[in-house]
């Protein structure tokens, strides 16, 4: 949650979290806050207030593994969603997923009820990689790891970042390979193999940013992050301000 969004839950005035930051009597585990839009979680880390220790709001970090046909959504009147697989107690209006999956993408998925994390984790300024593994409908050779190296370009002309693309295995029909793009674009995975000819026929999600899909994770399954990510987690929060 933003700094002054969570002063403002301890009914502390704009003006006195303006002072209180320009004299240093805000200090996030022991450091001066560096900024009132500075992201924290007082149940990862020690917020200060003039002396005064702010117990605030513990977020919420869960993993989830997403099984295909689950739409990434808070709410769909037709189809299934990510948040219908959690339990009620754990389903709230303010939690959401960092990052869309398409509906038959698998994998690695984060939820939070930590507002700024997303739009930070999915910024292009932070370059967070994420990891998928691709089945195709085509061969793949070394020319394409070179193409998205260089940047592939859409049909519809849009140029992307460089990507790292390992095959796995190739044959005329079923391609296996590892691709890591840091972008999101919409459909992008899918968009890129278009490109040079190919059509994904399975996509997982297996790693983003720092975090890894849990292989014990069965499909549709989600756990709290660990004390590890959770340490990511604190990374992410420390670069915020
Ligand atoms: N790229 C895609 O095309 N689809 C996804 O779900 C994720 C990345």
């Amino acid at each position: 949650m933003r700094l002054d969004k969570l002063l403002a839950q301890e009914k502390i005035s704009r003006k006195a979290m303006k002072q209180a930051l320009l004299k240093k009597e805000i200090l996030v585990d022991g450091l001066p806050a560096s900024s009132l839009a500075q992201n924290v979680d007082t149940g990862l880390q020690e917020l200060m207030f003039q002396g005064r220790r702010i117990q605030g709001y513990e977020h919420t970090y869960l993993m989830l593994r997403k099984p295909n046909g689950a739409v990434t959504a808070s709410k769909d009147k037709k189809l299934p969603t990510v948040m219908d697989l959690l339990p009620q107690h754990l389903q709230s209006d303010q939690l959401y997923a960092i990052g869309r999956l398409d509906r038959d993408t698998t994998g690695l998925l984060l939820l939070t009820d930590n507002g700024p994390l997303g739009f930070q984790l999915l910024h292009p300024q932070y370059h967070v990689d994420k990891t998928y593994q691709v089945e195709v409908n085509g061969p793949l050779t070394p020319d394409h790891i070179q193409e998205f190296k260089d940047g592939i370009i859409f049909l519809d002309g849009t140029i992307c970042k460089p990507a790292q693309l390992e095959i796995l295995s190739s044959s005329p029909s079923l391609s296996k390979a590892t691709i890591t793009i840091s972008e999101g674009k919409f459909h992008q995975v899918k968009k890129m193999f278009l490109s040079v000819g190919v059509k994904v026929t399975a996509l997982k999600r297996v790693q983003f940013g720092d975090f890894m899909l849990d292989s014990d994770l069965a499909e549709g399954d989600f756990r709290p992050l660990n004390k590890e990510e959770l340490r990511f987690i604190k990374t992410y929060l420390e670069n915020s301000g």
